[in-house]
């Protein structure tokens, strides 16, 4: 997979390194100098004794299900261990995405500032990932057989600069506070929450840069159209409701009946918190300028939930 940069006429040309880059071997000296260019930064890296199980029932809405509370102890902590390193992995590839976004984005700036700003945040998001690696206690699936991840990729891929302020910065990040913020809240490990406040407090920084940068650009109507299409895709995904949580149940109740199926997803109160998530994300759409696209999506009902 290459980075992609537009030319003036449009078109659009691989010029940079593979996005789904693999990590060096351990023994690489690369890792004591990354290490030492982040220790000015101080970043919290995970401590000694961690279990896997980085958040309770609670936070997936598993206390809710009668199906979940039937069983043994043992069943619960290897769910909610999956549930944690499906959060942790989505963490890790949001992360290593930034990277390659603020890389592209440096070199599409248009003034100087722009550029020092995307080389800043570049480190932010260095040492995020740097710290949140350091909690995966497995490696993580392809980024490609993760649905969202391999949406985000794409975006980054293909598509041009005011596009990608609106959606990466604009909403995906504001949408981050909002999730960084409930991770932090919920989470059972010291460390890793000294790491996702660090996070959020940068996260803040990113999505008001995005706000500012949009408001004194300009999107033309390709652009609009890109961010349309993007956009569609991306609230079909939030609009399933939470299926990573009950794929995780299934596979430990060695499958689960359409009833069972159901009954879990009234259980976790799906419609509710997938409304408030496709809520939020039309509210963080709804920038001057770009309001036309926001109805647009409305009146294809986008923002409904439509669960299984
Ligand atoms: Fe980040
Ligand atoms: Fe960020």
């Amino acid at each position: 997979m290459r980075i992609r940069l537009e030319s003036e006429d449009g078109a659009l040309s691989p010029i940079l390194g593979p996005l789904d880059t693999p990590g060096l071997a351990p023994g690489s000296r690369l890792h004591a100098l990354v290490k030492n260019c982040l220790v000015r930064r101080n970043p919290i890296v995970k401590g000694a004794g961690v279990s896997g199980v980085y958040w309770p029932a609670e936070y997936f809405g598993l206390n809710h299900s009668s199906l979940f509370r039937s069983l043994n102890g043992d069943q619960q902590g290897a769910i909610l261990g999956q549930c944690s390193h499906q959060l942790l992995q989505e963490a890790y590839y949001v992360e290593k995405s930034g990277s390659q976004f603020t890389a592209k984005m440096s070199l599409l700036a248009g003034t100087t500032e722009e550029r020092m700003l995307f080389s800043l945040i570049a480190a932010d998001e260095a040492a995020h990932l740097y710290s949140v690696r350091s909690f995966l206690t497995q490696e993580p699936a392809a980024h490609q057989e993760l649905p969202f991840l391999k949406l985000l990729a794409d975006i980054i891929e293909n598509s041009s600069r005011m596009t990608l302020v609106f959606v990466v910065q604009v909403v995906l990040e504001g949408w981050g506070i909002t999730h960084y913020r409930g991770l932090l809240e919920r989470c059972c490990d010291p460390d890793l929450k000294a790491v996702l406040q660090e996070i959020l407090n940068d996260e803040y920084k990113h999505h008001g840069s995005g706000v500012v940068l949009l408001s004194e650009g300009q999107l033309s109507a390709r652009e609009k159209h890109e961010i349309t299409e993007t956009m569609v895709r991306f609230l079909e995904m939030v609009a399933v409701g939470p299926t990573g949580v009950v794929q995780v149940v299934e596979q430990n109740c060695q499958g689960l009946g359409t009833e069972a199926r159901k009954a879990l997803y009234e259980d976790l109160r799906s419609e509710e918190t997938t409304r408030e998530k496709l809520d939020l994300l039309k509210k963080l759409m709804a920038q001057p300028g770009v309001l036309d696209i926001v109805e647009a999506l409305d009146k294809k009902g986008c923002f409904e939930p439509r669960l299984n």
